[in-house]
């Protein structure tokens, strides 16, 4: 098994935002907000926040699957809140999704949220044990949660064939990112344990798929 090789934090780089928000998550994306919508089919309203949101494109999936739901994104990379106030103005939602452009480790505030989301966040942060804390902190009790990230894969070549396989055809910059990714992602027993350590073990994970893990749950 290989061991996690981090990658830089922050996706800052104004290409490196920009190649990614011309990247077609839509299958993935819209993927992910369906999914919340099956795991929590009585949820419906309320302040939703999305940690990690670089250009917001499921926050614009999402506050058009909830039209009762604000959702506040916060990313730290300022050409990635750039890219998704744009996105969001032309979707014609600036009044119901907020994007700040903040480290998720300084959100302030307890219990202010009714649900929390992150695709893609986890596999870039040196502490992953923060992130669930500060989830936790963060969302009023009862409420769900849905993470999604990568999978690390058991070798660098694994991870390699899994980038040719799903992003033959992408730039150059999105193949690197997408490797890298890889090596720096948790496998489902880091998952594991990291849920077993937070007392978070009533959130569930799902593989749904070579190169995914989902947790989900409500958080009391
Ligand atoms: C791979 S992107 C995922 C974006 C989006 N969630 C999606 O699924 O399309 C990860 C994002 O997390 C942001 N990020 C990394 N560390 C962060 C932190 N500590 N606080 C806030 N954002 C962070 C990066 O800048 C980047 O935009």
């Amino acid at each position: 098994m290989m061991d996690r090789i981090l990658e830089p934090e922050l996706m800052d780089d104004p290409k490196q935002a920009d190649a990614y928000a011309r990247a077609d998550f839509a299958e993935e994306n819209q993927g992910f907000v369906e999914r919340f919508k099956d795991y929590f089919p009585e949820f419906s309203q309320g302040r939703v926040l999305d940690l990690g949101c670089g250009p917001a494109d499921i926050p614009i999936r999402f506050a058009t699957l909830y039209p009762a739901c604000h959702i506040i994104g916060v990313d730290a990379s300022a050409p990635m809140i750039q890219l998704g106030e744009q996105a969001v103005k032309q979707a014609g939602l600036a009044d119901r999704i907020t994007l700040r452009c903040e480290r998720y480790e300084e959100v302030a505030g307890a219990r202010i949220v009714d649900a929390v989301m992150s695709n893609s966040l986890l596999h870039h942060l040196p502490n992953p044990l923060q992130f669930w804390q500060k989830l936790r902190q963060l969302v009023k009790p009862g409420s769900p949660v849905l993470v999604m990230d990568l999978l690390r894969p058991d070798s660098p070549e694994a991870a390699q064939a899994i980038v040719d396989q799903y992003a033959a055809n992408e730039p150059d910059i999105l193949r690197r990112d997408f490797y890298n990714s890889l090596l720096a992602a948790f496998t489902e027993d880091e998952i594991g344990s990291q849920l077993a350590r937070m007392n978070l073990t009533r959130l569930l994970i799902d593989i749904p798929d070579d190169r995914h893990w989902v947790v989900g749950g409500i958080v009391y």
